[in-house]
């Protein structure tokens, strides 16, 4: 955390530019992020990282393998520590405080009621394995939230009823097949109602014949105006739910806009070269199929 201490507390909207070009509806910034550094070790991630995010943006985060996109949602969620930069969710700088002008870590209370606000789905759905599906997803409203048990199991069944699983509620994970688990995994992160829902690759450990039905209900649960960051190499998935794709690359954000700008004419030449590589490779995987 270095660093942290000279970056200022102030997040003048004016400094944080992704893309000089946004338009105007995004001066919500509901997720602010500047100057974001995280490295491993030698190994520096991600690097002078800009992005705002409106309330209510549905952002694919596309990018080749190791461009850091799982780590910038690890930061976002803090799973991980930067080593400089700040992030903001809903005004509210994440995992840091104010004291006389600097920004000090914050204690491990402040962290865990910010973690609460922000969901996340991961690529292996990380279900607690001797829990049933709504023990799963009750659990964090219960204990984190402090819902009684009747309004948890309320709030569960009806996440259960859109991912389309009321009738496996009792099933415990290992009865599911992979795209039933990433489904009760989403409902589990959307029944905390988290103001910020992050999904990282939520279909890439699935057998190809269950991508369709989960990326179906991301589909669906995204629709109820939550803001959402997907990390994702579904181009065609991204290009249909979002309503920006941002390309991570050289540890920065290098490209952003509508799936109509990024994705179907793109500017810069690495984010070209990144698509007709992963255009391809899906082309013979779908041939393979
Ligand atoms: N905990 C860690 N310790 C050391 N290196 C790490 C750690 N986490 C990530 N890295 C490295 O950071 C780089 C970025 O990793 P990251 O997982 O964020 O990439 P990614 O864009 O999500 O890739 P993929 O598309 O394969 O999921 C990689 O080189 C990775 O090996
Ligand atoms: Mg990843």
């Amino acid at each position: 955390m270095s660093d942290v201490s000279n970056s200022g507390p102030n997040l003048d909207p004016n400094l944080v530019t992704a893309d000089e070009g946004q338009p105007s509806e995004h001066a919500g910034h509901f997720v602010e992020i500047k100057n974001l550094r995280k490295s491993f070790h030698d190994l520096v991630v991600l690097d002078q990282l800009n992005l705002d995010i409106a309330k209510g943006e549905i952002l694919s985060l596309i990018g080749s393998s190791g461009s850091g996109k799982s780590t910038l949602l690890r930061c976002i969620a803090q799973l991980e520590v930067p080593d400089a930069g700040v992030i903001a969710i809903d005004g509210e700088v994440q995992g840091l405080i104010e004291k006389k002008g600097k920004l000090y870590q914050a204690p491990k209370k402040v962290i865990r009621a910010q973690q609460a606000e922000v969901g996340m789905v991961f690529q292996n759905f990380n279900l607690f394995p001797h829990m049933t599906a709504l023990e799963n997803i009750i659990e964090a409203p219960i204990h984190v939230r402090g819902l009684s048990p009747d309004e948890a199991k309320r709030v569960a069944m009806e996440w259960l009823s859109i991912v389309g699983l009321a009738d496996n509620k009792d099933s415990y994970p290992i009865e599911l097949s992979g795209g039933m688990q990433q489904r009760v995994a989403i409902a589990r992160a959307f029944a905390m109602d988290p103001k910020l829902i992050l999904f990282d690759e939520p279909t890439s450990a699935l057998d190809p014949e269950l991508v369709g039905e989960v990326l179906d209900v991301i589909e669906k649960s995204t629709k109820s105006g939550v803001t959402a960051v997907i990390a994702t190499h579904e181009i065609a998935f991204a290009h249909e739910i979002s309503t920006h794709i941002a390309f991570l690359s050289g540890g920065a954000i290098t490209e952003y806009g509508t799936p109509e700008q990024v994705i179907d004419n793109p500017q810069e030449e690495r984010t070209r070269e990144f698509l007709r590589r992963i255009t391809a490779r899906n082309d013979s995987a779908s041939k393979k199929n």
